[in-house]
């Protein structure tokens, strides 16, 4: 699970990344417009009322703009998780790091009192399987009232426009930011498909490990909030 972030070699991942999809995602937004949206969308899940003592930790945090927005709304324990090293060393913060994949968490058992997830989930390449590791996962190391939060693509009608538009050549042509959405749907085609096409099986999933307490879908995403059963 290790190494934490403080340990990894900066010039060894400080180059272009080689791997399209990141490359992609990378030029998608820029962290500044990616922090933002995360505050948003954090004080729209209820955020204001948290304790600011809370320990949260970002699953598949990437290179940690999700774990900026909390330091911002003035968290003070939060920690993170990503597969990705090239990712995670780019990030700049005071939480605690980790190497590591969701579906085994570097955790003890009910030690957290928040699990977030903004856009890992839909990475996971089998599902249910994958998915099942990851909730399990996330059920144990959540403490007993703590909350699982997971913001994730659903396929809303203004998915199926926005997808629509990013497949339009003109319009990857025209917008940098469509064209390297396209690009990451290219390469994460069959994750992606695989997850906007089982719905059902996502929220009964969802259910088997977490009573809800919030679900809502909106723009493209779904937002669930739960307590672990
Ligand atoms: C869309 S990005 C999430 C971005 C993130 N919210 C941020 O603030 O940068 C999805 C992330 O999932 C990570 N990932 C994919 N599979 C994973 C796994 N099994 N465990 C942990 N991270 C994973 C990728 O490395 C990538 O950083």
């Amino acid at each position: 699970m290790e190494p934490k972030s403080d340990n990894l070699n900066r010039d060894d991942l400080s180059a272009p990344s080689p791997d399209p999809w990141e490359a992609a995602y990378l030029r998608f937004e820029t962290p500044k417009q990616e922090i933002q949206k995360f505050v948003a969308r954090l004080r729209k899940l209820g955020a204001a009322q948290w304790p600011r003592n809370t320990e949260i930790v970002e699953l598949f945090c990437g290179r940690g703009n999700g774990l900026n927005a909390l330091e911002r709304l003035g968290f003070t324990h939060i920690e993170g998780v990503d597969l990705s090293p090239r990712l995670i060393t780019q990030y700049r913060g005071s939480a605690k790091c980790f190497v590591g994949d969701c579906r085994q968490l570097p955790f003890a058992d009910r030690s957290k009192d928040m699990l977030i997830v903004q856009g890992g989930l839909h990475h996971l390449p089998a599902l249910p399987e994958d998915l099942e590791e990851a909730f399990s996962e996330m059920q144990r190391v959540l403490r007993k009232d703590g909350r699982a939060v997971f913001v994730e693509p659903w396929l809303t009608p203004f998915l199926k426009f926005v997808h629509a538009v990013s497949e339009n050549p003109l319009a990857r042509r025209l917008s940098n930011k469509m064209d390297a959405l396209a690009t990451m749907n290219q390469f994460e085609r069959r994750t992606y498909e695989q997850w906007l096409t089982r719905p059902d099986l996502i929220r009964k999933l969802a259910r088997t490990y977490f009573s809800p307490v919030h679900e809502s879908f909106e723009w493209g995403k779904w937002n669930f909030v739960g307590h672990p059963r």
